[in-house]
């Protein structure tokens, strides 16, 4: 299966996506982890690449679309992979379908995780105190939650005139959120 996951920071994705990756046995897309990967390495692009992500802003599509690709390739993708927080802008869902049909595969769901503001701020702050992630200050993260409903939001209607999204309630315990998102797994791979 081929699921994008969309959802704004600090709802639940990536504690999701662990598990759902084990259930469905196929590998685990962040487009999050891929960009602090490159922020890792002591470059010119890691230097461009924090400018953006430091300041919760999207980095550019074409690159991050050029990344993805690059994992796409890698025989692991062949059977099914999970989306993390990609694609995130209009022009990115175009560009990961124009991959597609150029590589005759195409999405089965997108699932859309949603909890209030408020919790999400309260989320992350907490988060901040364990990791250290640059982008995790309060600043930031209101930047982050802007992006996404100006940004990202517009992609769900986008996936759902396609019938392909699953909307589910992020403000619940994290096995109650996986429920969930079985259940709406296990009925799209009937
Ligand atoms: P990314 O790494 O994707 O970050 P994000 O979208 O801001 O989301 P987070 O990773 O912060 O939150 P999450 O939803 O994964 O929640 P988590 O499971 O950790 O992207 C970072 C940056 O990279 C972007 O801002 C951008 O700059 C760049 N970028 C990435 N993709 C891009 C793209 N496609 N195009 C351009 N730029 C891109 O949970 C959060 C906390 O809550 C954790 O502490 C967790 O333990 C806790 N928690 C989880 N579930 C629950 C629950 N049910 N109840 C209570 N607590 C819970
Ligand atoms: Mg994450």
């Amino acid at each position: 299966m081929r699921i994008v996951f969309i959802g704004p920071p600090g709802v639940g994705k990536g504690t999701q996506c662990k598990r759902l990756v084990e259930y469905l046995c196929i590998p685990h897309l962040s487009t999050g982890e891929m960009l602090r990967e490159v922020k890792r390495q002591d470059t010119a692009l890691s230097r461009w690449v924090s400018s953006y992500v430091d300041a919760g802003k999207l980095a550019p599509d074409h690159l991050v679309m050029r990344i993805v690709a690059q994992r796409l390739a890698n025989p692991d993708c062949e059977t099914g992979c999970l989306f993390d927080g990609f694609p995130r802008t209009l022009v990115q869902a175009q560009l990961l379908d124009e991959h597609f049909a150029k590589t005759g595969r195409r999405l089965d769901l997108v699932l859309d995780l949603q909890a209030p503001e408020e919790e999400l701020v309260h989320r992350l702050l907490k988060r901040a105190e364990l990791e250290h992630r640059a982008d995790d200050t309060y600043e930031t993260i209101r930047a982050r939650l802007h992006v996404f409903q100006t940004q990202t939001a517009p992609l769900l209607e986008y996936y759902d005139r396609r019938g392909l999204l699953c909307s589910v309630n992020g403000l619940q315990s994290a096995d109650e959120v996986f429920r969930e998102i079985k259940t709406a797994v296990d009925r799209g791979r009937k």
